[in-house]
């Protein structure tokens, strides 16, 4: 079995993207070094989008190359166009999401494109990193249910995947935008989509709205996924789809995971420790329990694992 995990921590641009209290660059800055600090090897930084669409991530540009130039970590920052794209590599990004959606009101409301014009996007950015060296992610939003259109077809997102890879698209994370996923629907989407793609290239990003974040993320693993975004602090949600809350939380994913015998590489304490700092940030920060049972354990003078 497999028992090493990639943990993307993606709250410094999910997590606080709709958060009602905009932070800083230095801020999101220090909040990265943090998550670094910890053993966190995998970052998503920022957004490259309308400031107008989305403030808090205005200056994603600063907080990408002041950790691009000091850290060794696996950096990647949001894009939705080609124009996103090149300001991200400009900024010193060596990793972008590209993000689409699996259903069409959900593309348009979010990058306000046609599914086929986020493809065509798309193709121009698989170019174009070709010849810049840059690593190019893609996730497939909604890939189970939309706020607009209701349950995502397995069909659909599968033939997404299909038309993903014909571009030459390698590495795909499906994302439970809104958190409506549950662990019977994530086997069974996920046991279509291996088959057309090396689980080893495909990650998972779960929302924990009904409770079910880690569930789901359990039920992935079983499949074979070892790929999660998560957040810390379990901060999160789509100024665009309504409903969507927080992610699972980063602290708790790595409980579940490192419990259960597989390898993150994060140091849980640590981590509980920048999700303290996240809801400092924040004043909000509705997810991690890990940190109480670690606080219990520790009184009790009981390992972690
Ligand atoms: N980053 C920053 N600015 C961008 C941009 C990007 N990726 N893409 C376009 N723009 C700018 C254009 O240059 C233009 O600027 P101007 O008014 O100064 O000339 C302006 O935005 C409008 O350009 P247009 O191509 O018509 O974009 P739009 O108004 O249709 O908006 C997006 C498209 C994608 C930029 C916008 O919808 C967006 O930022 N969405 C955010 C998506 C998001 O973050 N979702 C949550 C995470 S999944
Ligand atoms: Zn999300």
């Amino acid at each position: 079995m497999q028992t090493d995990v990639l943990i993307t921590d993606v709250g410094p641009r999910d997590g606080l993207q709709n958060q009602s209290r905009i932070l800083s660059p230095a801020q999101r800055i220090a909040l990265i070094e943090q998550l670094i600090a910890a053993g966190v090897r995998s970052i998503e930084a920022g957004a490259m989008v309308s400031p107008k669409a989305v403030p808090a991530m205005a200056g994603s540009d600063e907080v990408i190359a002041s950790i691009a130039t000091r850290y060794p970590v696996q950096l990647q920052a949001l894009v939705p166009n080609v124009k996103g794209y090149q300001l991200a590599v400009q900024a010193g990004a060596k990793a972008v999401l590209f993000v689409i959606c699996a259903s069409q009101s959900m593309n348009q409301k979010n990058v306000r494109l046609s599914v086929e014009d986020s493809l065509l996007q798309l193709q121009q950015i698989l170019q174009l990193a070709t010849q810049d060296q840059v690593e190019v992610l893609t996730c497939i939003a909604v890939a189970w249910h939309c706020p607009f259109e209701g349950k995502t077809p397995v069909a659909t997102v599968s033939q997404l995947v299909t038309q993903l890879q014909r571009l030459g698209a390698s590495q795909l994370v499906l994302a439970d935008t809104i958190g409506a996923a549950n662990p019977a629907s994530v086997r069974h989407l996920l046991q279509v989509i291996v088959q057309q793609q090396d689980a080893a290239l495909l990650g998972c990003h779960f929302h924990d709205t009904r409770a079910m974040g880690l569930a789901n993320a359990a039920a992935a693993v079983d499949v074979g996924i070892r790929r999660f975004d998560a957040a810390i602090g379990g901060l999160g949600g789509c100024p665009f789809a309504p409903g969507a809350t927080g992610n699972v939380a980063t602290e708790d994913l790595v409980m579940m995971l490192e419990q259960m015998g597989l390898r993150t590489g994060i140091d849980l304490a640590a981590l509980c420790q920048v999700g303290t700092f996240a809801g400092e940030l924040t004043g909000q920060c509705t997810g991690g329990r890990a940190d109480r049972w670690r606080q219990l354990q520790l009184a009790a003078q009981q390992p972690l694992y």
